[in-house]
This record gives C-alpha cells, sequence and structure tokens, in this order.
C-alpha cells in the first residue's frame, strides 16, 4: 500500500488536464466575447474533500454566498490575510500540501444562443491562484495551474444552447504552490477577467511575430508563424503604420501552419525612447485578428547588450501586481497609470517581478516605451531556509514543471518588442531544471536575452544578473572578468523601504562609468500596503496586522510609491539621479554648462533648456535655449545668457537649470521636465550692519531661574539644568525649550541592522546632559550666559563635552553657539550616529513653516539630488513624509534659515553654517514607537531638529549601507544660529540682515 496517494493538486508531474496550448494573446480580435466577470456563486471549504456532492450540477449552488470575480478571496472576508517574504505556510514535504486546503467553488450560469452555438467556445482564465479545476454542466472539463498565467479549455461539446453552468474549484496550495513562493501576501482565488471566446471553425489560433531587423539595422524583415485551426486554410495579411499600408499579402496554411517574411524597407524602428508600433491583421474568411509589431533587433556586441546596435542602460524598477484594495486584481487603468507615471520619472525598463503580468500591462510598454524583463511565475525561497535550495530545482521529477513555466511565458507574451529578456524565475536556486527551461526558451525565441539571477556563475544565462551588490563589488565586477564576459544587469538594488533609498547617485555613476554594467531595477514599484477603515482610522496594514506568524512585517512596504500612488521621496530623487541629460558647469567658468546626452538614441533636439537666475527667492533673469543638438551618448557646451546684475545685499545667487521635452508625448505635456540642476553663483555682496539697541536689559534671579528681560523679550535659563528654557516676547512663549544635544534618530527601515546596537548597546536614545558649569555675564547692550555640559548616553564611555554660549541682546536677539568636543573614556562607540544635533521646542500654535534650504520636498546627506535650494513654505504637518511605517522623515538639508509662525509673529532662527531641520508635530519617541501613522502622538510643541549633520539613508534594509561620507562619525562639532521673534510676512528681510559683532 503506498502511504499516502498523490492528490491531483499534488501531482507535480500533471501539468494540466485539457488545457489548450499556450499562445499569443492578440491585441484585437474579431472573434465575440462574453465576460465571465462580475457576480459568481461562491463556497468557500476548508479542504476540496469537504465539496458537497454534485456541486457540479446545475442545480447546486442556489444557498451559496455570492461573490465578485475577479477578486481574491482573502480580501472578501474568507480565509485569512498573511504575508511572508520566503517561508511557505506549511511544513516542506513537495509535492504534498496541507490537507487543510482552503479552497472556493465558483459558479455561473452562462446563457448562449444559436448563433453563439455554431462557433466553438474557449474558456479562458486569465488567472486563478493557485490550481483549479473546471466542470461544464456537470462533466469535468480540465484542470490547470500556474497562477499568474491564463488557462484555456475548449468547451464546445460540453454546452448546449441556452443555460449553461460554469463551475470552477479553485485550491490555495497545490504542488504549484512549491514554486510560487515570492515575497508578496497569499491570495488565492481567479484574481483576473474570465471569459468565454467565441472562435470560429476556420480561425487563426496563433500569430507569433518577430520585427527583426537587416544587417543595415535601417529595413525590417516582418518574421510571422500564423497557426489555423483547419489545416488548410487561406488568408490575407496587411502590416500598417498609422492607419497607412506598409506591406500586405496573401497565405495559405498547411497542416495548420504557414511562415511569412516580408521586408519593409526604412521601417521606423522600436525603442523605449521610440516606441513606434506597426499593426499586423491576418485575416481568413470568418475570422480577423491583430497583432501589434516592433522592429527592433536585441543582440550581444562586443560583450554588451545591445537595441538596434546600440548599447542601452537599464534605469528600471521591480513592478508586482499590486492594488491596496483588491491585492493582485489590476485594472487596465491602474497599470497605464503606472506606466504613464514610470515614463514621467525618467524610467525606462521594468521587471515583471517576480511573474508575469496582465496581458495588459505588456501592451501599455510596447506603446509608451518601457524594457521589459519578463519573468517566469516561479519562486522557491523557502527552500533556502532548510539548507536544501536545489531540492526541486535539481529534481529531474520536476522539470516539466519548470518548463512549463516559461514555455508558457513566452508562448502569450513573445509579440512584444518591449521585453528584451526572458526571465526563467527569481530565488529558486540553480540546477537541471533551469537548464531545460533555458533550453525550452531558446527554441522557441533565440531573439531575446536569458535572464536569471539564480544562475550564480551565469552559465546559461546570456547576462550576469545580480540583487543588492555592494558598490565595492560592483566596481569589481566592471573592472575583472567577474563570472566571464557577459553584460551585468542588477535585477534589484535600491531597496525602497520607508524612507530611502539613499545612495542612488553613486550607483548610477557607477553604470555610467563601466561598460559591462547596463543599469538596474530598483526594488520596488509599491508599498504593498493593505487599505484598512478601523475604528475611525484609515491606514495600511502590512504583514503581522492580521495576526498572520510568521511573518516578515513590514518588509512589503517598500516601493517608490506609496499604496495611496503618493510618490515618496525617493521616486522624485530617482527621477533625477537617472535624468537622460547631465548638465555640468564648465571648470572655471559662470555660464558655460556641458550636457551629456545619456539618452541611447534620442537626440536632444526634443529637447530645450529653461534657466533662471535665482536670488533665493526672486527670479532675476530667465530665458531659454532650444537649439541643442547632441547626438546620444555625446555632449555639447550651452551657454546660458544671463547677463551682469547688481546683487542685493547678502543675498545667494543661483543659477536654475532645467532641462524640458518640446512637444507633448504620450505621458506627458509639452514642457514635462525631465532634469532639474542648481549652481550656485559666485556672486554675493555684504553688507554688515550694526546690531539695533533696545532698551536695557533686566537680569535677575529668582528660584534657580536667570531672567533677562526688557520690553522686547524675555529669555529664561535654568542655573541648575543649565537650558535655555524659554524666549517669549509680551507673555507668549515662542521658544519653549532650548536646545539640548541628541544624537538620534527615529529608526529608518534602512537602519534596522543597527537598530539593536544602537538602542539597545550605545543607548542612543537615552541621552542626558550633565551640568558642568553656568556663569553669566552682563554687558552694556547683551548678557552672555555660558554653560559647560557633558552628554552621553546609558552606560557609555564616549559623549561629548559641550561649551553653549548664549548672548541676549537687548534687541531681542539670542545667539547660540555650540561647540562640542567628542569624548571617549573607554573603547566602545558607535561605528556611526544616526545624527549630530540638538532639538528645541516651539509653542504649538506656530504651524506654518518657512525656511531656505533645500526642498521643496524632504532630502537626506544621500538623497539630495532632487532637492534645490529655495525659499519655501509649509504647514509643519506637511514638512513631514507620512510614511506607512512611521520613522525619521521630513528633513531638509543645507537650511540657512527657518521659521515657525501664526501667521502673526513668527519665531525665526538663522544659521551661521548650514544645517539640517526638522519640524514635526510629534517627538521621535512617538514616532519610534508607532506602527501606524494615527499611533503617532501628537505633541505638546513644535519640536524642532537642527543638525551639524545626519547620517544618509543608505539601502541596508537590503543593500549598501550608507556610503562612508554620509556616516556621521563620533567627531568634534560646532553649531551656531541666532532666534529672534519677527512679524510674519517679515522673515526673509529679518533673516537677510548680518551684524558686525
Ligand atoms: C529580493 C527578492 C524580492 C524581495 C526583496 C526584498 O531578494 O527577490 O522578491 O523579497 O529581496 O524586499
Ligand atoms: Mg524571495
Amino acid at each position: 500500500m503506498t502511504r499516502r496517494k498523490k492528490k491531483r493538486w499534488e501531482d507535480h508531474q500533471l501539468g494540466h488536464i485539457g488545457r489548450r496550448e499556450a499562445r499569443t494573446a492578440f491585441y484585437k480580435d474579431s472573434a465575440n466575447r462574453i465576460s465571465l466577470n462580475g457576480e459568481w456563486k461562491f463556497l468557500y471549504m476548508e479542504a476540496p474533500e469537504l465539496s458537497p456532492e454534485g456541486f457540479m450540477n446545475k442545480e447546486s449552488g442556489s444557498q451559496w454566498d455570492t461573490i465578485d470575480v475577479p477578486s481574491v478571496w482573502q480580501l472578501r472576508g474568507y480565509d485569512r490575510m498573511h504575508y511572508t517574504d520566503v517561508l511557505y505556510l506549511f511544513p516542506i514535504n513537495p509535492p504534498f500540501v496541507p490537507t487543510e486546503n482552503p479552497t472556493g467553488i465558483y459558479k455561473k450560469i452562462v446563457s448562449l444562443n444559436k448563433e453563439w452555438m455554431s462557433h466553438d467556445t474557449i474558456l479562458k482564465f486569465h488567472g486563478v491562484d493557485s490550481a483549479f479545476d473546471v466542470w461544464v454542466n456537470g462533466t469535468h472539463a480540465g484542470y490547470s495551474k500556474v497562477s499568474r498565467l491564463p488557462s484555456e479549455f475548449d468547451i464546445t461539446d460540453l454546452l448546449q444552447e441556452g443555460e449553461n453552468d460554469i463551475t470552477v474549484r479553485v485550491y490555495k496550495w497545490s504542488d504549484g504552490t512549491y514554486l510560487e513562493d515570492q515575497d508578496m501576501w497569499w491570495l488565492s482565488g481567479i484574481y483576473r477577467d474570465v471569459e468565454l471566446i467565441n472562435e470560429p471553425k476556420n480561425s487563426i489560433i496563433d500569430c507569433a511575430v518577430n520585427g527583426d531587423l537587416d544587417s543595415s539595422y535601417k529595413n525590417g524583415i516582418l518574421k510571422a508563424d500564423i497557426t489555423t485551426k483547419e489545416k488548410s486554410c487561406e488568408g490575407t495579411w496587411k502590416l500598417e503604420r498609422a492607419g497607412k499600408e506598409a506591406a500586405s499579402g496573401v497565405f495559405r496554411t498547411e497542416d495548420g501552419k504557414v511562415h511569412l517574411e516580408e521586408m519593409i524597407p526604412e521601417a521606423d524602428l522600436w525603442t523605449a525612447e521610440t516606441p513606434n508600433l506597426y499593426e499586423l491583421t491576418v485575416s481568413t474568411n470568418c475570422h480577423e485578428i491583430k497583432v501589434r509589431v516592433g522592429f527592433r533587433k536585441i543582440e550581444i556586441i562586443d560583450h554588451n547588450f545591445c537595441v538596434n546596435k546600440q548599447v542601452i542602460l537599464l534605469n528600471g524598477v521591480n513592478h508586482h501586481d499590486y492594488n491596496p484594495k483588491e491585492g493582485r486584481c489590476v485594472t487596465y487603468e491602474q497599470s497605464k497609470a503606472d506606466v504613464l507615471l514610470m515614463k514621467q520619472y525618467n524610467i525606462n525598463a521594468v521587471r515583471c517581478s517576480h511573474y508575469p503580468a496582465n496581458e495588459h500591462f505588456y501592451d501599455l510598454c510596447d506603446e509608451y516605451g518601457l524594457y521589459v524583463i519578463d519573468e517566469a511565475d516561479l519562486e522557491c525561497h523557502g527552500f533556502e531556509w532548510v539548507e536544501r535550495y536545489d531540492w526541486i530545482t535539481d529534481d529531474p521529477s520536476w522539470e516539466q514543471a519548470y518548463v512549463d513555466r516559461s514555455v508558457r511565458m513566452v508562448k502569450r507574451n513573445r509579440n512584444h518588442p518591449s521585453i528584451i529578456m526572458w526571465s526563467m524565475g527569481n530565488e529558486s536556486s540553480f540546477g537541471c531544471n533551469f537548464k531545460s527551461a533555458a533550453k525550452a526558451i531558446k527554441e522557441l525565441d533565440s531573439t531575446r536575452l536569458l535572464h536569471y539571477e539564480g544562475d550564480y556563475e551565469a552559465e546559461i544565462t546570456d547576462v550576469y544578473s545580480t540583487m543588492y551588490t555592494r558598490l565595492k563589488r560592483l566596481k569589481e565586477i566592471a573592472e575583472y572578468e567577474i563570472k566571464g564576459k557577459k553584460p551585468h544587469v542588477m535585477c534589484e538594488y535600491g531597496h525602497a523601504m520607508g524612507n530611502g533609498p539613499g545612495g542612488l547617485k553613486a550607483y548610477q555613476d557607477m553604470y555610467r562609468k563601466y561598460k559591462r554594467l547596463q543599469g538596474g531595477f530598483i526594488w520596488e514599484w509599491y508599498d504593498h500596503g493593505i487599505y484598512t477603515e478601523e475604528g475611525g482610522e484609515t491606514y495600511y496594514r502590512y504583514g503581522g496586522n492580521y495576526g498572520d506568524f510568521p511573518t516578515n512585517g513590514n518588509f512589503c512596504i517598500d516601493g517608490l510609491l506609496m499604496p495611496d500612488r503618493t510618490p515618496s521621496p525617493a521616486l522624485l530623487e530617482y527621477k533625477q539621479v537617472i535624468a537622460p541629460v547631465e548638465v555640468t558647469r564648465i571648470d572655471g567658468t559662470q555660464r558655460e554648462f556641458q550636457l551629456k546626452n545619456y539618452h541611447d538614441f534620442l537626440t536632444l533636439e526634443q529637447f530645450y533648456i529653461k534657466w533662471s537666475v535665482q536670488g533665493e527667492k526672486k527670479f532675476l533673469q530667465e530665458g531659454n535655449i532650444d537649439h541643442l543638438t547632441a547626438l546620444p551618448h555625446e555632449t555639447e557646451k550651452v551657454i546660458i545668457p544671463f547677463t551682469p546684475f547688481k546683487p542685493e545685499a547678502n543675498t545667494d545667487y543661483y543659477l536654475n537649470i532645467t532641462v524640458c521635452r518640446k512637444e507633448a508625448t504620450q505621458y506627458a505635456e509639452a514642457g514635462h521636465e525631465i532634469s532639474k540642476v542648481q549652481f550656485p553663483l559666485d556672486i554675493r555682496y555684504n553688507i554688515l550692519e550694526e546690531r539695533p539697541q533696545g532698551n536695557a536689559l533686566k537680569v535677575w534671579e529668582a528660584e534657580n531661574i536667570l531672567t533677562i528681560e526688557n520690553d522686547g523679550v524675555t529669555v529664561r535659563f535654568h542655573k541648575v539644568f543649565g537650558h535655555l528654557l524659554s524666549v517669549s516676547v509680551k507673555d507668549k512663549e515662542y521658544l519653549s525649550e532650548g536646545p539640548r544635544m541628541t544624537v538620534y534618530r527615529a529608526t529608518i527601515d534602512n537602519d534596522m541592522y543597527k537598530k539593536e546596537d544602537w538602542m539597545e548597546k550605545y543607548f542612543i536614545q537615552k541621552s542626558s546632559e550633565q551640568t558642568e558649569y553656568f556663569t553669566y555675564k552682563e554687558d552694556q547692550d547683551k548678557v552672555t550666559v555660558s554653560v559647560g555640559k557633558y552628554f552621553g548616553c546609558y552606560n557609555q564611555s564616549w559623549g561629548f563635552q559641550c561649551d553653549y554660549e548664549y548672548t541676549v541682546y537687548s534687541s531681542g536677539q539670542v545667539k547660540v553657539n555650540l561647540y562640542g568636543k567628542a569624548i571617549q573614556n573607554g573603547k566602545l562607540e558607535p561605528a556611526f550616529l544616526p545624527r549630530i544635533g540638538i532639538v528645541m521646542k516651539g509653542n504649538k500654535e506656530l504651524q506654518q513653516a518657512v525656511w531656505y534650504g533645500r526642498g521643496p520636498g524632504e532630502n537626506y546627506a544621500d538623497s539630495k539630488e532632487a532637492g534645490v535650494m529655495g525659499i519655501y513654505s509649509n504647514s509643519v504637518d506637511e514638512m513631514g513624509t507620512n510614511y506607512i511605517f512611521p520613522q525619521e522623515n521630513g528633513h531638509r538639508e543645507d537650511v540657512r534659515w527657518f521659521g515657525i509662525g501664526d501667521g502673526d509673529k513668527t519665531l525665526l532662527c538663522k544659521a551661521e553654517m548650514p544645517l539640517g531641520l526638522n519640524l514635526a508635530n510629534y517627538t521621535d519617541e512617538s514616532l519610534e514607537e508607532a506602527k501606524h501613522p494615527f499611533q503617532i502622538e501628537r505633541a505638546e510643541d513644535v519640536i524642532i531638529h537642527l543638525d551639524y549633520a545626519q547620517s544618509g539613508l543608505g539601502s541596508n534594509s537590503c543593500g549598501e549601507e550608507q556610503q562612508e561620507e554620509f556616516k556621521v562619525k563620533l567627531q568634534d562639532f560646532t553649531m551656531a544660529f541666532e532666534l529672534q521673534v519677527v512679524s510674519s510676512g517679515e522673515e526673509v528681510k529679518e533673516a537677510k540682515r548680518r551684524y558686525l559683532d
């Protein structure tokens, strides 16, 4: 007796029952269709064996629930939500799956008329997770699996005129699940469209095209393989470009097949920058289909991959199917919005991680121009956990299952010019089954490159692909022939989890410098948060929020786009980092600039420059330059014709250069900006003035409080604790707590591996300042308070000796000088600190922020390409970025002054040197504690951080740490700034004043 009999959904050697061969998704098809989307009857069970008797019959189902299709049942109240990155939710015992196997039976009645019955009927499922059986009118019609690929069944013989019952039983777990362990929510059901196709008897079943090029790279060669249902069938074909015929002809199939080949002279070629498409119409007497053709050639020349003989650079992003309310169900409109956004943000490539997308996604990539790595629905990451990573990957009994996933992907998607690489899957180790899949792909389609990161030795792939490779290693890959000479891509880098990634510029510089490196794909496009309304709060859930265990928590919140589609600061940064035109000032000049055209195909003729001279707030001169000519990869010099001007006193000047598109494109209006850079001008006219004088300051002490006051200002210090307590004007406190040193920031995801050290060994969040001395000195027009402090954290031998010097002027201004000297009396100290700075508190009524520094959005030391100097204003709340998982946010670099006001008065702070600024209505502690934005406790004051330096973001949640220059080490420092209360509206004027003392 066999101990355990495989159930149908545990038989990894059974690919399907009755499924049609995979084929092209036609762009258009004259065959009638009935969409089966919409309401279905639904019965949810804990195991398939619990199915009621006769469930496949028409009589059954009246008592069942209803469910909308497409959907995932976990988001319709069945089963439970669970997120894991790597782990399977059952014992690894392939091909067996749990007996408790959540199962959904779907049922729908479809009426078919006589006319319909005269043709054949194909039942098409675009995506069902994970395996399913189908019955038509009570008879078993087929079985299929592979969640992210379509399945078609010819059900003609099972149908009747009038009402027909279609019953689908979907299994959450199947042997296929072992191959579908991608990092995402576990979701099940009929989650893509379902339709009936009324296929004529003499129909075109498939049409595989390839828009090749001849050796001149100018003339197209149309290659088409047509399959008809009839063995011998006549028809016509026509190739059109924008409605104009480019070629046409007739054909006759033999044994149901014919190969066409036709030269298309002077074809308009397809590239991501020039997505020129042709339309091929193939007709028989009763059926007509259209597919789109792009003429382009992908090949490796001199160890680089090229499109149309041109080496290209991929500035890509990884894209999952995701919707905050619908899980993995994605509409055409949403995909289109994604593609448009990618194009608007200079992205030129997308990897379908880690499974084939909906059909329409590729149409959009063809149309708008994105290079695609199409990836097979295959990942068995959980096997790595048990240290038998290649368990099934290297087991020949699974060969068919591996090959099937690649072959069906290629057969469905091979007409899309946008696809330049086939990827055999993700994170599944390496073994014989990948070799077989590679062979099968190459036999079907040798016109594209083969990708699989798990082929670590680049043994069978065409490109050497790695993920999250650190810069040092990347340089080695570029400089030495690591793993041979194949071109390199980074299929994943720049982990966009929470605040970050930082440090992208260094990667881009590397890709641009080294020929072998052909770019990479940011991980990833979206935060996979699940929209939740609960107890009056709206927020996004991540792993663990459903009580799911084990889970990888907020590791699914790692996209450039927030779940509500708000572009994160990192997306703006990425746009600027990859901007295809680079502008640099020619050394030793003020007005001469070099433009480098990083497009692979477009000349700069289609672009113009918009320039302006900016004096902090005002724009003095501006103009356009629109006769640019640089060829792809070439440079040109431009002279920005700004004219001499008389500078205003104490004002910084900048030259802004923006590169814009001349004409409207499919994805943006005329004038769309692709790059914005700013250059400080070496022009400055300083005037120093006498500090104004106010009435004499009175100084008195009572109960350890030192008060310094005149009719314009009241400043209080605590003599014992050595703090500046407040700055008030006319009984209103503007500064409600003076500076205290800090080295801590609310942990960002990219510091997750440092958090333990920082917070449980070095206790950076547990600091205090001990008073060493407190003295003051009265002068004629000012009082100087000197305070010595020792700053340190619990049980630490490192710290800072701080000298604070406060000068209170009769004019109402309070100057703060802080000298910090790093101390180490022992041995241990953190490798680096999140920040060195001070924190102060402002009156909570001061909610209107204004600053002169980088902006408008948040920026950090290693993520400030998109932040340019200017005077910006915002509310304190809007200074922050509302990350799904709360963490440090809202920082601005290079701040020269800022104010917080109530509309009447503003607390103005002028820095003597560029400082980092955060303004928030919450403390770092409450930010650290909150798990969702609505849990962040509102503070009693406006929390003001001024940083001497704050460490960069890095990408260390998965990848490179902060680069050395963006790590704040234990070091001596100085800070100097001046506080005063001014009338709101006068901030700019007051900020420009410089005094002689
Ligand atoms: C990679 C993997 C992705 C994702 C990422 C971390 O290893 O390919 O699917 O898990 O790490 O977010
Ligand atoms: Mg994985």
